[in-house]
């Protein structure tokens, strides 16, 4: 992981590159600026710049301002994605320090702007023969802002570390990003934020009848794993676990129901996100010491086919006696992640929420603007979940979560199959999951986002790592209520 230092400082500093974040409608006049920049300031301002560089000979100024008429969430956004175009400038110019001055007061608007210089800023160069002519040199940022105190500023960066992990994990080739070895990250990375760890390897998982694991392992020449990640802090304000459960497929070839275009499978290294995006959340809260009892659950596979596949047609008895027949072996996300929920029923989750990389049919919903959302939790805790998607603009559209969806997942012959009628795809598959719950439930499908051919301002080409700040803040919402 690359790592930009962040460093509160308390006077400006001579002779360095510096942005400068500020009110347009409060005094231009700020120090160091001479007559002719201000005068060019102005007149951009009138012509309604938001961004302006200037030119000096040994260094370059960039001034940002922004529009307070927003929405906050609204600014913050717009924020963020200059933050990321000032980040295409640092790299172009191959500035390795640069000093930002802020005169903007708000301190969420200072952190957003910080946060889109640090998630544009993020590159995947480790298997290019020569990064050097399109790598960032950037080292460290120095903050002059008396909102912010230096443990502020260590808090975001393990933030975006965590949504750095996410998108490295994402963007990894799928040979050499497996069940086994994204399980062997999760080693390393429990080890780096001291969470607990647990890795099953296919005994155990055989041994606690993971059957829809089971099932669409049976194609592949690498075993399956679960793992199964714990922070409990002392100090915890809540005696139940929040449970994340991520999907883990490490690549999603779609099985016997093979998926219909090659270009349907260019991106299904990105099956895992969820099981990323867990593992980053974990890490987070634990480096930044969350006082908040909350545990990971991974279950993890490759989805391919061969002579020892599941098949169409074949039915997988679960644990806990549910019989499901698999119509589809692409709609293999849903068998696996039954085995999670099944396993936590144990654990007596305050709430569950799953993040999943799990139906086309959420990306055709609402494409790329956000993630589809969808539950049983009481009404106030949605709320709450999407306001912290609302601030980090990693946007929920709920979804109704109506039982009658259920109806079109009866099979002839068991329990359920994993497939519904055609339609709201999204919701027929939340309807599948809950089916394995006795607890609060909720529901993310990022299929849509996880994962990008083309880049979107801070959202880079590959891995997006959205989802992350989202269940971030939610969870750091919810420690401070208690
Ligand atoms: N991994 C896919 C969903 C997906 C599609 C993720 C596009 C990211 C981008 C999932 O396993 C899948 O194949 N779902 C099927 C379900 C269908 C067979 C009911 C789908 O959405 O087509
Ligand atoms: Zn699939
Ligand atoms: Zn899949």
């Amino acid at each position: 992981m690359q790592n930009v230092r962040l460093e509160k400082i308390n006077e400006i500093k001579q002779h360095i590159n510096t942005l400068i974040l500020l009110d347009k409608e409060a005094s231009l006049e700020v120090k160091g600026l001479t007559d002719e920049e201000l005068y060019y300031v102005r007149k951009e301002f009138d012509n309604k710049s938001t961004q302006i560089i200037l030119n000096r000979y040994t260094e370059w100024v960039i001034i940002q301002t922004f529009d307070k008429s927003r929405k906050t969430s609204q600014t913050k956004e717009q924020l963020r994605k200059d933050g990321a175009s000032a980040s295409r400038y640092i790299r172009q110019t191959k500035t390795e320090d640069v000093q930002i001055i802020d005169y903007c007061g708000n301190p969420s608007f200072i952190k957003a702007f910080v946060e889109g210089i640090l998630l544009g800023n993020y590159q995947f160069n480790k298997y290019l023969k020569d990064p050097s002519e399109k790598e960032s040199k950037l080292k460290t940022i120095y903050v002059l802002s008396f909102d912010m105190i230096q443990k502020d500023w260590e808090v975001l960066s393990n933030v975006i570390q965590a949504v750095y992990y996410t998108r490295d994990l994402v963007n990894e080739p799928p040979t050499t990003l497996t069940a086994v070895t994204l399980s062997e990250e999760f080693t390393k990375l429990a080890k780096d934020a001291g969470l607990q760890i647990e890795v099953m390897d296919k005994a155990r998982i055989e041994a606690l009848r993971m059957n829809g694991l089971l099932a669409v392992n049976r194609g592949s020449i690498i075993p399956p794993t679960f793992t199964v990640l714990t922070w409990k802090p002392e100090k915890a304000g809540n005696s139940k676990p929040i449970v994340l459960v991520g999907k883990g497929i490490a690549y999603d070839t779609g099985g016997y129901s093979l998926k219909p275009t090659p270009d349907s499978m260019d991106s299904m290294k990105s099956d895992m996100a969820g099981a990323a995006t867990v593992a980053s959340v974990m890490y987070a809260i634990a480096k930044n010491n969350l006082p908040v009892y909350c545990m990971a659950l991974i279950p993890s596979t490759d989805n391919h086919i061969g002579a020892s596949a599941y098949m169409p047609g074949d039915i997988i008895t679960y644990s806990d006696g549910t019989s499901v027949e698999v119509m589809n072996t692409d709609a293999e996300g849903r068998l696996i992640l039954a085995d999670a929920l099944l396993y936590a029923k144990q654990l007596n989750p305050e709430l569950l929420i799953t993040i999943a990389t799990l139906t086309g049919s959420a990306h055709k919903a609402i494409g790329t603007q956000g993630m589809v959302g969808m539950g049983n939790l009481p009404e106030e805790t949605i709320q709450k979940i999407i306001q912290a998607g609302d601030e980090e603009y990693e946007r929920i559209a709920l979804f109704p979560f109506w039982d009658e969806y259920k109806d079109s997942l009866k099979s002839e012959i068991a329990d359920l199959k994993n497939i519904g009628g055609g339609n709201a795809g999204a919701i027929t598959a939340g309807k599948f999951l809950e089916h394995f719950t006795d607890y609060p439930y909720f529901h993310l499908d990022i299929a849509g986002v996880a994962f990008f051919s083309r880049a979107d301002n801070y959202r880079l080409a590959g891995g997006t790592g959205i989802g992350v700040r989202l269940l971030y803040h939610f969870l750091e919402n919810f420690s401070k209520l208690r």
